[in-house]
């Protein structure tokens, strides 16, 4: 059997050989279905069907490897992330739990479960191309509407179009959905934060997910000549916007365990010389408790209607996500921790400020996942890193969480 310390290596070198396939010379950026994506396929497809991995693209673009069990009625357990990135990424948010999952049967070296394991690299679970994140999980879990499907990137291309762009069928996307026979979910992801460092732990367990909210917040003015007219003649629709910015980040600070970012706006008509006369302003609030992220989210729209109606500006909101926050399985998550604890480390519990394909995928099945500290807690970011001693331990664990399952009452019950 290869060595953990070897195929650790093996993993980090595999997750940056992926992260060159880019859409931009010099940096990882990666969208959904985006032409280097073909690439990324045809690479883990590659390292999957070496360790006896038969591998199919499904109609959203998810990479589906299966590894039978031991009979061909043995239900199987999905292990899964996605290969998508936002622009400039690092190498490992999200293919580090699919190169992960691969490895671990390679691990296996043939060795039949009692259950099969189908590795997936979702296609999309950033939202960055359609401003809808989780595209390839919703297929997963059978939620993609026409809605979604109509939706339009910033070249005007829909999710439809761009699904056969790629060389699928977006009639098909049907058959996307689950196995019945998919009995739970586990994911692999470095934590995208400091706190597991902060501990000096290399692992933790995700017992929740925190909810998000998305919008895009369209302020709109008056474009007129930066020259001619005068500041109390002006309908400024940046400086309104800059105005509401401020005041999200200073109403997030004032709540406990609230983030809220704008991290992209877009300036029409976006001149030097030109009074602004529209921006569009994301706008993304996250707290583990709904109640808390609906209020505050109530409190910025209203914000930005009053800076408006002051600035003699309209304001309009397009919500693109409210997805409630989501617990981990307690059983599954259970399991995990046996593993963790049985592989001689401590088992530290925390909640997911990131959202991930488990949110969705624990819609129909239950979901575990396993965190794996973060370098310096930076991700979204090129320096984002992960240690290779990490992953060995994070390899380890997840192979005894194979045998745990095995010998476990989720298992029997599946079996019924
Ligand atoms: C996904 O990375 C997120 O935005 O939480
Ligand atoms: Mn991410
Ligand atoms: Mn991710």
């Amino acid at each position: 059997m290869i060595a953990l310390d070897v195929l650790a290596e093996n993993v980090i070198s595999r997750c940056r050989l992926l992260a060159e396939w880019s859409e931009e010379a010099g940096a990882t950026t990666r969208t959904f279905l985006s032409p280097p994506m073909h690439a990324v396929h045809r690479h883990v497809r590659g390292w999957m069907e070496r360790s006896g991995m038969s591998v199919s693209t499904d109609h959203t673009g998810n990479l589906r490897g299966f590894y039978p069990g031991d009979q061909a009625s043995a239900p199987r357990l999905l292990i899964g992330s996605h290969l998508d990135t936002v622009p400039r990424a690092g190498a490992f948010d999200g293919i580090l739990g699919v190169v992960m999952g691969a490895a671990l049967i390679e691990l296996l070296d043939g060795r039949r479960l009692g259950f099969g394991i189908e590795v997936i690299g979702f296609s999309e679970e950033e939202g960055v191309r359609f401003g809808v994140p989780f595209i390839g999980s919703r297929a997963l879990i059978g939620e993609i509407d026409d809605a979604l499907l109509a939706r339009r990137d910033a070249a005007g291309i829909s999710v439809r179009e761009a699904i056969a762009a790629f060389g699928l069928d977006p009639s098909r996307i049907g058959e996307a959905r689950a196995s019945d026979s998919a009995f739970g979910y586990l994911e692999f992801h470095i934590e995208q934060g400091p706190v597991l460092e902060s501990l000096n732990l290399p692992l933790g367990i995700v017992d929740a997910v925190s909810g998000q909210s998305r919008f895009d917040v369209l302020f709109e003015g008056r474009a007129n000549h930066a020259g001619t007219t005068p500041m109390n003649l002006r309908r400024d629709a940046l400086a309104g916007a800059s105005e509401w910015i401020g005041a999200v980040e200073q109403a997030a600070n004032a709540i406990p365990g609230a983030v809220a970012t704008v991290g992209r706006v877009v300036v029409s008509p976006d001149a030097g010389n030109v009074i602004p006369g529209a921006v569009t302003a994301s706008l993304d609030v996250r707290h583990t408790e709904n109640a808390v992220r609906h209020e505050l989210v109530e409190r910025l729209l209203e914000c930005a209607s009053d800076i408006a109606a002051r600035r003699g500006l309209t304001v309009s909101c397009t919500r693109n996500l409210d997805q409630p926050a989501v617990a981990m399985d307690a059983s599954l998550t259970q399991l995990l921790a046996r593993s963790v604890a049985l592989c001689g480390w401590n088992v530290h519990r925390m909640a997911s400020g990131a959202g991930h394909d488990a949110m969705m995928v624990a819609r129909r099945m239950p979901a575990a996942m396993l965190f794996l500290r973060s370098p310096g807690g930076i991700s979204h970011h090129s320096d984002e890193s992960v240690l290779v001693e990490d992953v060995a331990i994070a390899l380890g664990v997840g192979m005894r969480f194979l045998e745990e399952l095995e010998q476990s009452e989720e298992m029997k019950q599946s079996l019924v």
